[in-house]
């Protein structure tokens, strides 16, 4: 059965945010104050995406967000791509139950990618007894129905599902940025890459129908948004599966005639099967940013075919290449493992010469961590762990030499720049993005959030520009 777009369940679920508005209103009212709610996102922009689709649902239920764990009703949208992730999660788990004993009302709810995992599952009913909601990544719609139930029972409710078909659209979103938005237009992976969790707790490729995201993306553009972010794990397999099969080439043309959009961005395309078509129009379009992220993992060949990435060294350079005579100003950024089960010094070797080769403006580097069923976690090491560090610590030494080499090559040019909030450290500084994703800071006003402005980039420090709106 190929994936549907489910409209009843759009509004069966609105009518429990009904439901839920009004517990929450007869709660507030014995209470004499309103009831506050708290969303914390692990991992990826996916994540983040489905975050905002759980704050607009809470906000609609009548709740006010606050940016404190110690809330009403606080839930962990969560990551296990990497132990960490996990271990964080666990770590923050302990100190709600601190909170939950001064406000024995508070609901405390889990959901995202490590839900999917039995032992995760396991540990949570006998460790964490206090947790009130545990839902995973393929009933995420069905938040409104289990906030209701959780919101009228004193029982822990556990709502996790194997796989789902279903697509719904069109529930509350709470946008974090007014002016910029990630869109999801695939959810799942099929490409199992042996180290990676993700297609267990995602589930198999499902894409959006094109004419519902462009109609998402209007609607945005309408309520002030000018750049977007395309989400997938794999990018490139978009709309393969489709009744009417679309590539993400085609999708990409499309979504560009939006007017009144201005900057579009896409994540993630895998090396094996980025096409030329994708290069052209990314090339040819005014509104795609040049900036293509394209996670290597490994420069050795043999390490990248005991991954499963389908792809050699050579591959990944000969397509860097490409890309970057199609397109050069394009800004090529990466990901990479290091410590990968099997890995010696002379793969590593191979994955710095990568980085040097292919130039990177940067990279996001990992250890490998082991995730439990996939392949490669039953897989031994040749290296130790300090081995692993050292190779880990030359890995990103190489990126960071090319990195701040790269960022700096346009010192003293004018750019465009989309103002994004205000500085961190300086009120009377704005901080923005050129359209390859360097962070740039200059004196500015709030009122420019959500502008393009030209932008000189006086000077360069290691990682982002200092400059002045000309
Ligand atoms: N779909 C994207 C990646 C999603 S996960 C792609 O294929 O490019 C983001 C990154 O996490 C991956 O690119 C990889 O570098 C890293 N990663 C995934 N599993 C990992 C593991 N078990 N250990 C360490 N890093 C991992
Ligand atoms: Fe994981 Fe590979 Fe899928 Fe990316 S493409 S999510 S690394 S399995
Ligand atoms: Fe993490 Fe799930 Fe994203 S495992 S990286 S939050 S898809």
């Amino acid at each position: 059965m190929s994936n549907y777009n489910d409209v009843s369940e759009t509004e069966k679920q609105e009518q429990y945010i009904e439901k839920c508005r009004a517990e929450v209103e007869r709660i507030s009212g014995e209470l004499g104050r309103k009831l506050t709610c708290h969303v914390t996102t692990f991992g990826c922009q996916m994540n983040a995406r489905d975050s905002e689709k759980l704050e607009g649902i809470l906000e609609k239920a009548g709740y006010v967000i606050v940016d404190d764990e110690n809330s009403d009703f606080t839930i962990f949208n969560t990551c296990t791509v990497r132990d960490n992730a996990n271990q964080k999660v666990y770590g923050r788990l302990g100190l709600l139950s601190n909170y939950k004993k001064k406000n024995p009302g508070m609901k405390i709810a889990l959901c995202g990618c490590m839900m999917q995992e039995e032992v995760v599952i396991e540990k949570i009913k006998k460790s964490y007894r206090y947790v009130d909601l545990m839902f995973g990544t393929h009933n995420i719609y069905k938040f409104p129905e289990l906030l209701y139930n959780c919101l009228t029972s004193d029982s822990m409710i556990i709502d996790i599902w194997k796989e789902s078909e279903k697509i719904v659209e069109e529930l509350p979103v709470r946008r974090k940025y007014s002016f910029k938005s990630g869109i999801n237009i695939m959810f799942g992976c099929n490409n199992f890459c042996s180290y990676c969790i993700v297609p267990y707790v995602r589930g198999r490729e499902r894409s959006r129908e094109p004419q519902d995201i462009i109609k998402e993306i209007k609607n945005l553009v309408n309520d002030g948004v000018v750049e977007v972010m395309l989400l997938g794990q794999n990018v490139n397999s978009y709309g393969k599966n489709l009744e009417n099969p679309i590539s993400f080439a085609e999708l990409l043309t499309e979504i560009e005639k939006i007017e009144g959009l201005k900057r579009i961005r896409f994540m993630t395309p895998h090396p094996k099967d980025l096409s030329d078509d994708l290069i052209r129009v990314v090339k040819n379009s005014t509104k795609i940013c040049h900036h293509i992220h394209l996670p290597m993992q490994s420069g050795s060949s043999e390490i990248l075919y005991r991954m499963n990435r389908r792809y050699t060294k050579e591959q990944y350079l000969a397509l860097v290449e490409k890309i970057r005579r199609e397109i050069p100003d394009v800004s090529l950024t990466t990901d990479i493992i290091v410590g990968f089960p099997g890995e010696t010094d002379k793969d590593v070797d191979d994955t710095i010469d990568v980085i040097k080769k292919a130039d990177f403006d940067n990279a996001f580097t990992f250890i490998y961590s082991k995730r439990t069923g996939t392949p490669a976690a039953g897989w031994e090491q040749v290296l130790t762990e300090e081995e692993i560090k050292a190779n880990f610590d030359r890995v990103l030494k190489t990126v960071q030499e090319t990195s701040r080499k790269n960022v700096s090559k346009y010192e003293g040019s004018i750019m465009e720049v989309l103002v994004e909030e205000e500085n961190e450290n300086d009120p009377s500084m704005m901080t923005g993005r050129l359209a390859n994703n360097t962070v740039v800071h200059f004196p500015a006003g709030k009122d420019l959030i959500g502008k393009l402005v030209n932008v000189s980039l006086d000077k360069c420090y290691g990682f982002y520009y200092i400059g002045h709106i000309v």
